[in-house]
């Protein structure tokens, strides 16, 4: 097959039902070639064993592209997450140690009460704005507004510059026309930031980054923060949205968030099995020609883990329900050396999230039917592009603060 002839991992018809897309790509063995972007061709592993495999052999599979020949269009969209860059997601060996040291060591400083106690103010603050309005758009007015919130408090963004990088942020993982520029607004931003913080360092993430013993250099500085708050604030939003969706749809709900069949901690659990935040990885290039679970793989192949499809063939109640249903088998924070460093304080702001908010409004019922929603594109994420409910008004007992002092 050429490029163009190749199954799409992008578009409307993909993000409408990427299990229908995963299933047929099965079809084809543990690996099938697929298209990214326009002109932009992968190997997608879409077989769980296969998956850990890539995720965990080093010795096969590496994350830096710069030795091979790139075979991504220059103005390719999904540049915006292969393209090199000196961040963690694209080192190996001991300079990704070094890199996700940095990362370990900052986000370990991160109290989780400190944590709990600011994702329930913001929780609070966001819900008081609609919660007298009986309606809301769970993605736009919480979902993607509440880890915005933290993450800038975290790295000491302001406020309105916070808002223009989830802009910037979601065009980058939509993977559409403006993703680069959407990519380098985003460096632009955190080079100020950093160049400010080495000026006047404060207590924050930024501050943390640029003072760790490794020593980073600004530009390491940058990815490195670059990658960790698009990355983590993505991620968590989608968790969030995805999770809130679940309960709602749920026929142990009864279609509103009321029964209390489900824990959000069981809810959110659920779905980082079956429709996990961030569905496909980054970049793995094969080091030397080799033959892999029976397929042909020449050098510098570009490989990708399909991590929803992979969750979808072993699923508790899957096809082989292989592992079960304990929490950690599940692919959807990655595994091996690159798997996600911060799992602890991402679960902790999506369960407070889920928490705050249904308990809040606890007769919350989608507007329209699951599915009818919309899912943005792009082959990396499982993110919707709203979440329309309504709800019994409530006026909280104090009045929402104005935008400015949240
Ligand atoms: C507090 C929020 C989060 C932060 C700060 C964060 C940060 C990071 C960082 C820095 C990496 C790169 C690790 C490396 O390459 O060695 C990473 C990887 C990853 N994270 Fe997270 N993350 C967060 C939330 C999430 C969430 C909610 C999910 C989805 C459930 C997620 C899934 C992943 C996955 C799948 C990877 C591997 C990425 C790849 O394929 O290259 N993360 N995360």
């Amino acid at each position: 097959m050429t490029a163009g002839t190749l199954p799409a991992l992008y578009g409307e018809d993909f993000a409408a039902d990427p299990g229908r897309h995963y299933e047929r790509l099965r079809r084809q063995g543990p690996l099938a070639r697929v298209e990214i972007a326009p002109g932009a061709d992968a190997v997608l592993v879409t077989d769980y064993q296969a998956a850990l495999d890539v995720l965990r052999d080093t010795h096969t599979f590496s994350k830096d592209p710069r030795p091979w020949p790139d075979t991504i269009p220059e103005d390719s969209p999904v540049r915006s997450v292969l393209a090199y860059r000196p961040a963690v997601t694209f080192a190996d060996g001991d300079t990704h140690s070094r890199h996700r040291k940095v990362i370990g060591d900052s986000l370990g400083l991160l109290g989780p009460h400190l944590l709990q106690t600011q994702v329930s103010d913001a929780a609070a603050q966001l819900i008081g704005r609609f919660a007298a309005a009986g309606s809301a758009d769970l993605v736009a007015d919480y979902a993607r507004r509440l880890p915005l919130r933290v993450f800038n408090t975290w790295f000491g963004v302001p406020d309105a510059e916070g808002e223009l990088l989830a802009g910037r942020l979601s065009s980058m993982f939509d993977s559409g026309a403006d993703a680069q520029d959407a990519s380098a607004e985003l460096v632009k931003v955190i080079g100020g930031l950093v160049a400010d913080r080495r000026a006047r360092p404060q207590r924050d993430l930024t501050s943390y980054f640029i003072q760790h013993p490794v020593g980073l250099d600004d530009a390491e500085a940058i990815m490195q923060i670059a990658v960790t708050f698009s990355g983590g604030y993505e991620f968590t939003a989608n968790l969030i949205a995805n999770t809130l969706l679940h309960m709602l749809a749920d026929p142990r709900y009864d279609g509103s968030v009321y029964a209390g069949a489900m824990t959000a901690h069981e809810a959110i659990n659920e779905v980082l099995w079956r429709n996990p935040p961030q569905s496909t990885s980054s970049g793995y290039y094969v080091r030397y020609d080799t033959t892999f679970h029976g397929v042909g793989l020449r050098a510098g192949q570009l490989v990708l883990v399909s991590y929803a499809a992979a969750n979808s063939q072993s699923a508790p109640g899957g096809e082989t329900d292989a592992w079960g249903a304990s929490e950690s088998a599940h692919l959807a924070w990655s595994a091996g050396p690159h798997s996600c460093p911060a799992r602890q304080p991402a679960l902790l702001i999506a369960i407070s999230a889920v928490e705050q908010l249904t308990s809040r409004l606890c007769d919350m019922r989608l507007t329209r039917p699951a599915a009818d929603l919309r899912w943005r594109p792009g082959p990396f994420q499982r993110s919707l592009t709203a979440l329309p409910v309504r709800f019994t008004p409530w006026a909280p007992k104090a009045p929402a603060p104005a935008e400015d002092e949240v």
